[in-house]
């Protein structure tokens, strides 16, 4: 069975009492066991991992990399946090990587906010983007990369 990572970044932890406005009251296992539940459904081992230090989160996508070329793994769900609007190290991580598809993923719509979220390093990195559709980005993105990757999966309405 190949694998799918949800791969969050740093705060991501805080999910459930962080800026609830904003990112929601569901917190990160919830939001974990929703994913497992959607690879079940979709036939996708789903591994779940979350860091706030930029170099664990580059050393999961060099994983996944070599997972993607053995073909092992189908892709990536990431959603970086700030470090979307920092780290030139995160995108060259995935093109480094060269093959894995990331779908980039944000619970809150970036673009209705900060300017300073308007950019992202890692969206010319990515193989797609989901943005503001709160924690059910996760699945939607998990979703879109299986009909992108796999369409003829017979889970798939
Ligand atoms: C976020 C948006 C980022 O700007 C912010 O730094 C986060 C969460 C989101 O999911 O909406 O930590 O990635």
């Amino acid at each position: 069975m190949k694998k799918i990572l949800i791969l969050n970044g740093p705060n991501l932890n805080l999910l459930g009492t962080r800026e609830p406005a904003q990112y929601g009251a569901t917190t990160l296992p919830q939001v974990e066991a929703m994913c497992r539940a959607a690879g079940e459904r979709l036939g996708y081992e789903v591994e779940c991992f979350q860091s706030n230090h930029e170099g664990a989160l580059i050393d999961k996508i060099h994983e996944y990399g070599r997972l993607w070329k053995e073909g092992r793994a189908l892709g990536c769900v990431f959603n970086a946090g700030a470090y979307t609007h920092t780290s030139v190290a995160l995108h060259d991580a995935i093109k480094g990587v060269d093959g894995l598809p990331v779908i980039e993923c944000h619970i809150s719509n970036v673009h209705a906010r900060e300017s300073f979220r308007h950019h992202s390093y890692i969206s010319p990195a990515a193989a797609g983007i989901v943005v503001g559709f709160g924690v059910a980005g996760y699945v939607i993105a998990m979703e879109g990369l299986v009909r992108t990757r796999e369409p003829g999966n017979s889970a798939l309405a």
